[in-house]
């Protein structure tokens, strides 16, 4: 099968596309592997690293919102104006979002928790006063919103095999480089 150019996203948005799904997923993973440790160094080491994954995803998302403004958009890979393209739309912007809240949220919780945290070589400001309370509300949106963000992505990967392989049309193309 060939592809007119634009029925493909540029080779930028695709690379921070896979880029960001790979941090995600190792976010989720590093954090899965807590459970394996007892209190202190690898259980610590874990969520360090969950930590600096997570604060990747927004830098590469804040970069890729950015992108989207300036890029020419590939076209309509569905039928304009159906459902399809509506439930897709809500899916994306709805990982957009998660993209952004989960970390942020992550982020408050630890700056409320007062523990004092590494972010990307920067050392957090540790927040007092009611922090406790704070950091555990906080640590339940980021828990709460990153189960959500799982949701989506059943769904969107889902769709995207489903259209691979059954529909057997272009859309998972559109976000795979080469041929
Ligand atoms: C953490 C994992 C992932 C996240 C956060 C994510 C997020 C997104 C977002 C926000 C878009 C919209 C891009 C835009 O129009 O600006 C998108 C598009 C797409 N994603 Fe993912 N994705 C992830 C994993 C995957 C995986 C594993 C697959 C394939 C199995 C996949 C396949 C696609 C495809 C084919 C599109 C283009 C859909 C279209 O508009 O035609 N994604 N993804
Ligand atoms: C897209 C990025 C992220 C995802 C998907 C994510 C997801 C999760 C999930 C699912 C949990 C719950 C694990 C469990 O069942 O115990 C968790 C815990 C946590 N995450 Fe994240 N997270 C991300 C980024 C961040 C960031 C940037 C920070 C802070 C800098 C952060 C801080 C935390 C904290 C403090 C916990 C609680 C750890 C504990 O139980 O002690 N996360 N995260």
């Amino acid at each position: 099968m060939t592809f007119a150019r634009d029925s493909r996203y540029d080779a930028l948005s695709m690379a921070l596309h896979w880029l960001s799904a790979a941090l995600v997923l190792i976010a989720l993973a590093l954090i899965e592997m807590k459970g394996a440790f007892g209190k202190g160094g690898g259980r610590d080491l874990v969520k360090l690293l969950h930590y600096q994954a997570g604060a990747l995803v927004v830098m590469v998302t804040v970069f890729r919102l950015g992108w989207c403004t300036v890029r020419r958009a590939p076209k309509a890979s569905v039928a304009p104006g159906g459902v399809e393209e509506y439930v897709g739309r809500m899916v994306h912007w709805g990982l957009y979002a998660a993209l952004l809240a989960v970390p942020v949220a992550g982020v408050v919780a630890l700056l409320a928790a007062g523990k004092p945290t590494v972010l990307l070589g920067i050392d957090l400001p540790v927040w007092i006063d009611g922090g406790k309370a704070v950091a555990k509300r906080y640590k339940h949106y980021h828990e709460s919103v990153a189960n959500g963000m799982i949701a989506l992505l059943v769904l969107h990967v889902g769709a995207a095999l489903w259209h691979r392989y059954v529909r057997r049309d272009a859309v998972m193309q559109r976000m795979l480089p080469g041929g």
